[in-house]
């Protein structure tokens, strides 16, 4: 049985990342998606607000798991020792330096943890959680980015997140 894990930030999770878990998912028996932590960023969704979407986007694949866990991927991956390989998707060659140090980190911290690259697929290359964040935010149309399960609750979150920022910025401006 081969077991993969393919992490990732999903805030929120996109038709995007959708594609390399139902690509990954056919490659292997069982297919972990990780939510993770990159402290680099600021998030707006909670660690369970993106674990409920994820399972969600999901729910129609039999073999997926979802998880979260807020250390390194490395260490994640000694814990489970039944997980084979780590899947990552890459949209254009801009993604591949990163993905390339990500992986190298990885395989140093703990050198059974060997990552494979999925092609993302071409109608998907343009897109990403910040892209999405940005529609929502304004009022746009989610239903070609996001699954559709969840694009109400994406729009509502970002909608609030938006008029809340509005709304401190005026008050600044108030002062
Ligand atoms: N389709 C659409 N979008 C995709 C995509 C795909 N196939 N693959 C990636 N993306 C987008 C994501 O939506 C995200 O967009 P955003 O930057 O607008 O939010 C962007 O590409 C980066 O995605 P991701 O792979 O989730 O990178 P990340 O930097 O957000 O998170 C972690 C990377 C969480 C996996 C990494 O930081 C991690 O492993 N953290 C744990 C701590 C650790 O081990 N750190 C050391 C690792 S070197």
């Amino acid at each position: 049985m081969k077991t993969a894990i393919y992490p990732g930030s999903f805030d929120p999770v996109t038709n995007g990342h959708l594609d390399i878990i139902k690509r990954a998912a056919r490659m292997f028996d069982k297919l972990i998606v990780v939510v993770l932590i990159n402290p680099l960023k600021n998030y707006s969704f909670t660690i369970p607000e993106r674990v409920s979407l994820l399972s969600k986007a999901t729910a129609m694949l039999p073999n997926i798991e979802i998880d979260s866990y807020d250390g390194l991927l490395a260490d994640y991956f000694k814990e489970r020792p039944e997980i084979d390989v780590i899947v990552k998707g890459l949209r254009a060659t801009s993604d591949f330096e990163y993905e390339f140090q990500m992986a190298h980190t990885n395989k140093d911290l703990n050198p059974r943890a060997e990552t494979v690259f999925i092609p993302a697929s071409a109608n998907t290359t343009f897109i990403s959680s910040s892209m999405v964040k940005q529609v929502a935010m304004f009022g746009g149309d989610l239903s070609k980015y996001v699954p559709s399960e969840i694009h109400g609750e994406i729009s509502a979150k970002l909608t609030a997140e938006f008029a809340e920022k509005k709304r401190r910025a005026q008050l600044l401006k108030n002062k």
